[in-house]
Order: structure tokens, then sequence, then C-alpha cells
């Protein structure tokens, strides 16, 4: 059974991470409707592993005696400075996600909820995952310089992790 507080903040994170894949879908669409296929292609396959995201939040605090709440969600930017501009707003706000995982990391062990402590683990694992990806697309792009669009937009794909952490489920 989740206490009150743990119940909450994992409640926080669906909302979270719903947020997460809205704001990849408009990232994605503004790319596709840019001349980039491969970055919408990313973008449209990072949206959806959110989503998943959500979902196994939505399934712990369920199958854990909680109730998951489904958010209405505030509407993402929808325009963006050009590509590198767009990464470093994914980078920013994965290092939010990060942060809030930890405070879930913290609550656990203040509630003395060891479940939960061990569950959220995956998504620790998970957070080093997606920063270091999204760091290696920035300094790729730093590398081919916006002359280079073309390639980059090509090889992208390439890139992407499975998006599964290294301890699997
Ligand atoms: Fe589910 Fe990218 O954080």
């Amino acid at each position: 059974m989740l206490t009150e507080k743990i119940e909450k903040i994992l409640n926080r994170q669906v909302e979270r991470e719903g947020y997460s894949s809205l704001l990849y879908l408009s990232m994605a669409s503004w790319a596709e409707a840019s001349g980039y296929p491969g970055i919408a292609g990313w973008l449209y396959a990072q949206s959806q592993e959110e989503l998943d995201h959500m979902l196994r939040f939505v399934h712990y605090i369920n199958d854990r005696g909680g109730r998951a709440v489904v958010p209405g969600l505030e509407t993402p930017p929808n325009d963006f400075e050009g590509v590198q501009a767009l990464f470093e707003a994914v980078l920013k706000h994965e290092q939010f996600v990060t942060a809030s995982v930890n405070e879930i990391v913290a609550a656990c062990v203040e509630e003395n909820d060891y479940s939960t402590h061990n569950w959220i683990q995956w998504f620790v694992s998970e957070q080093i995952e997606e920063e270091s990806n999204v760091q290696e697309i920035l300094d790729k792009l730093a590398l081919v310089g916006s002359h280079n669009m073309y390639m980059f937009d090509r090889d992208i794909m390439s890139m992407r992790s499975e998006g599964e952490a290294p301890e699997g489920e």
C-alpha cells in the first residue's frame, strides 16, 4: 500500500511523463513540417517512449493499491528557433525530469517505502541514458554544424537507444 505522500508524488510524475510525451510530439511535428524527417522520426519515437513511461507509473500506482489520476496537460511550445535550440530544450527538459525522479527517490527514503524505492531505480538508470543520448546529439550537432543538416537528419535515427534502461524490466 502506498502512503499518501508517495501516491501524490507518483501521480505528479504521471503528469510530467505525459507532458514530456506531448512536448516531444509537438517538437516532432515542427521538425516534420520544417523538412527534417529524420529528426521528426527520432522525436516521434521519443514521444511514444514517454507515453510508455507515463503508463508504467499509472500501472504501478494502481497495482500498489493507489489510484492513478490522468491529468489534463498544459499545451507545449510549438515553435522552435532551430534544431540546436530544440535539442537544447530537450536536454533541459530531461534534466528537469531527472530532478523530479530524484525527488521520488528521496520521498521513498523519507517514507520507508523500499518497494517503490526499488521500482523507481529503472527510471534512475533511464534518466542517465536519456541525458547522455541527448548530449551526444548536441555534440554531434556542434561537430557537423548547421551547413550539414542534411547528413545529421539522415543519421540521427542511428543514434537512438532502444529506450530500455540497462537493467531492463
Ligand atoms: Fe520519461 Fe524522458 O523522461
